[in-house]
């Protein structure tokens, strides 16, 4: 396994020829130092997200590592409720930075995700200037010179003061970085998706009024997907790929154990063990890992200590949601039942 990485090497290995040389700007090596302890390894990721009750597989902490070492952007993909969300913002509480979330649907468009012009307040400056164009022009002399002063005022209808930052612009300005969470792209349209190009890789935008804009701090960039559709590969080759699946057992009793602490060890085993085999059949909708948490949460308040084939009829509806697949699973109850009370006694 590789060693702590150097950030800085990394990140002059990682530069594109030609690319704008201030986006690792010196202030940038503070902003490392900071974070330089907690991305030291990815032990330490995987340790310090237990400690805020996310449990890391290996590959997702080696994707965190990487990720952030080198400046460039995640796509995580896989199915719903593995944790893809979550994860965002766990590395955001865990780094102290603040979460800026964009929620993708179709029909987003750059006014929504980058910024707006504050239409009432620029309304309102020109009801003033018109109120007060008998001073402003007092001392022009001709048409032409007044309309010069005037030119004047127009421009600062288009500057800073008038711009409504939207999630990109925000996570772009964040004086002291943020993670940034674009958040089902699979959901935006294509048109969308291109937009985000330029962000994803130079961490800028041009706003046309004003100029280029360039990341203050260059933001931890999470995109997540559920594969409705394929993503592009120009977008794919600008980010780092994690595919999250499904847990194994063992990795799901330890996801259960942080989220619903006082779930009795034997129950956390069989409630698992059950959800496993779930998985393994042909549904409609297979369970996720918040349904399995759901689960367990209501075992918990019906007071089971574990499971049997009567609590488990009562709760199917808890972690699956059509009725085929209640009655296909209805038909394996008492064999999934047994194979897991021997899982529980396997583990004891
Ligand atoms: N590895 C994990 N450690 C701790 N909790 C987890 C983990 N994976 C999933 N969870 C739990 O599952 C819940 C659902 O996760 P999340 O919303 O991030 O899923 P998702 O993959 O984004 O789903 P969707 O695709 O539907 O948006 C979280 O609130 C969290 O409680
Ligand atoms: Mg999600």
């Amino acid at each position: 396994m590789p060693g702590p990485l150097r950030a800085q090497s990394l990140a002059r290995l990682h530069r594109v020829p030609g690319a704008p040389v201030h986006l690792s700007p010196p202030t940038e090596i503070g902003m490392e130092a900071k974070y330089q302890e907690r991305l030291s390894s990815i032990e330490r990721i995987q340790e310090g997200f237990a400690e805020l009750n996310y449990i890391c597989s290996r590959p997702i902490a080696t994707a965190i590592y990487v990720s952030c070492h080198l400046g460039k952007p995640l796509l995580v993909e896989g199915p719903a409720g593995v944790g893809k969300t979550e994860l965002a913002n766990a590395t955001s509480e865990y780094l102290g930075v603040p979460m800026i979330r964009m929620q993708c649907y179709e029909g987003l468009d750059e006014s929504k995700a980058l910024y707006e012009w504050k239409y009432a307040k620029q309304l309102l400056y020109t009801q003033i200037l018109k109120d007060k164009i008998g001073d402003v022009l007092s001392d022009a002399h001709g048409l032409a010179e007044s309309m010069e002063q005037l030119h004047r005022f127009s421009d600062i209808f288009f500057s800073e003061q008038f711009l409504e930052p939207r999630p990109l612009l925000k996570a772009l300005t964040a004086e002291e970085g943020a993670v940034l969470l674009i958040d089902e792209i699979d959901k935006s349209d294509h048109e969308f998706e291109a937009f985000l190009l330029e962000i994803l890789s130079e961490f800028q935008i041009s706003i046309p009024e004003i100029g280029t804009v360039k990341a203050k701090k260059r933001p931890f960039v999470f995109l997540t997907s559920n594969n409705t559709r394929e993503m592009s590969d120009a977008l794919k080759r600008r980010c780092l790929h994690l595919f999250v699946p499904f847990p194994d057992a063992k990795l799901e009793q330890r996801i259960i154990k942080a989220r619903v602490p006082a779930i009795p060890d034997s129950l956390k085993v069989q409630l698992v063990d059950f959800v496993q085999q779930v998985r393994e059949m042909d549904l409609k909708k297979q369970p996720s890992v918040s349904e399995t948490i759901d689960w367990a949460r209501v075992l918990l308040l019906l007071h089971a200590t574990s499971l049997d084939a009567d609590v488990v009829r009562e709760t199917l509806n808890v972690f699956l949601k059509f009725e085929e697949d209640i009655h296909a699973v209805d038909q394996q109850l008492y064999e999934f039942t047994r194979h897991a009370q021997k899982a529980d006694a396997r583990v004891a």
